[in-house]
């Protein structure tokens, strides 16, 4: 795993941003893996400002989102669709049927986990995938204890994680409590890999990660297996580490 020491958030917002205008710049057809989530909000940003200025243009880019909540639309200000939408997708020139996120109110959701991976398949793989980080070592919505040879499927969300994401809601009890996402073995497929952690809350995650041992028990673990993995974390997130 590569680490980069960013300063602070805007720090690692810029640095990532670097990395996804590089690939969107390299490729005919870039295939980009995105994330929702507090953390990737200032790479968004970057992204938007770039794209304003002619810099990075999306024409070309495809984009596969992690995870959706299940029984939430598009229209749903909580969807991860309408997230997506409103932070980065209705601000660039990139083509909205080509920006994918899995269906949450599919009438087959089996079948919506199915057919999102077998298009994630058939744009031959993501180049680069970005990714945050839960507390309990979560990448997409795979908890602790997700088999490692996952591929995208339907998720009963962890307490700890409806609690961390409960500040979006009115209510603990409009927090869903399942979702779909990619698996790790479709997360681990993609070409390269950036990793984002910002954040004191997030030092003993980091610590863990970097430390310690490659478990299911610990989903992000897996990333140490993985040829072309970045870590841009902050100093709060890297002041736990030895
Ligand atoms: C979101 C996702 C999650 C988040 C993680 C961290 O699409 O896949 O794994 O990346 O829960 O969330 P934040 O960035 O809000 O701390």
């Amino acid at each position: 795993m590569n680490i980069i020491a960013a300063k602070d958030y805007q720090d690692m917002s810029e640095k990532a941003c670097e990395i996804v205008s590089e690939t969107v710049k390299s490729k005919d057809k870039p295939v980009l893996g995105l994330a929702t989530g507090s953390t990737p909000e200032g790479l968004y940003q970057c992204l938007i400002e770039k794209n304003k200025t002619n810099e990075v243009n999306f024409e070309h880019v495809t984009t596969f989102n992690l995870d959706e909540y299940v029984g939430l639309d598009a229209d749903n200000p909580n969807s991860y669709r309408y997230f997506m939408n409103e932070k980065l997708f209705n601000h660039i020139n990139v083509n909205q049927d080509n920006t994918h996120v899995p269906s949450g109110v599919a009438s087959n959701l089996e079948e919506e986990c199915a057919t999102y991976e077998k298009l994630i398949k058939e744009h031959g793989a993501i180049d680069l995938q970005i990714l945050g980080i839960g507390l309990n070592g979560h990448i997409g919505f795979n908890e602790p204890g997700t088999p490692f040879t996952s591929r995208t499927h339907i998720v009963e969300l962890d307490e700890s994680t409806r609690q961390a994401n409960a500040r979006f809601f009115d209510s603990m009890d409009e927090v869903p409590t399942q979702a779909i996402t990619t698996g790790i073995e479709t997360i681990m497929d993609s070409k390269k890999i950036v990793l984002l952690v910002s954040g004191e809350n997030k030092a003993d995650t980091v610590k863990r990660l970097m430390e310690g041992e490659v478990s299911e028990d610990f989903p992000a673990s897996i990333l140490k297996e993985h040829a072309d993995v970045t870590i841009i974390a902050d100093e709060a997130a890297l002041s736990k580490v030895d």
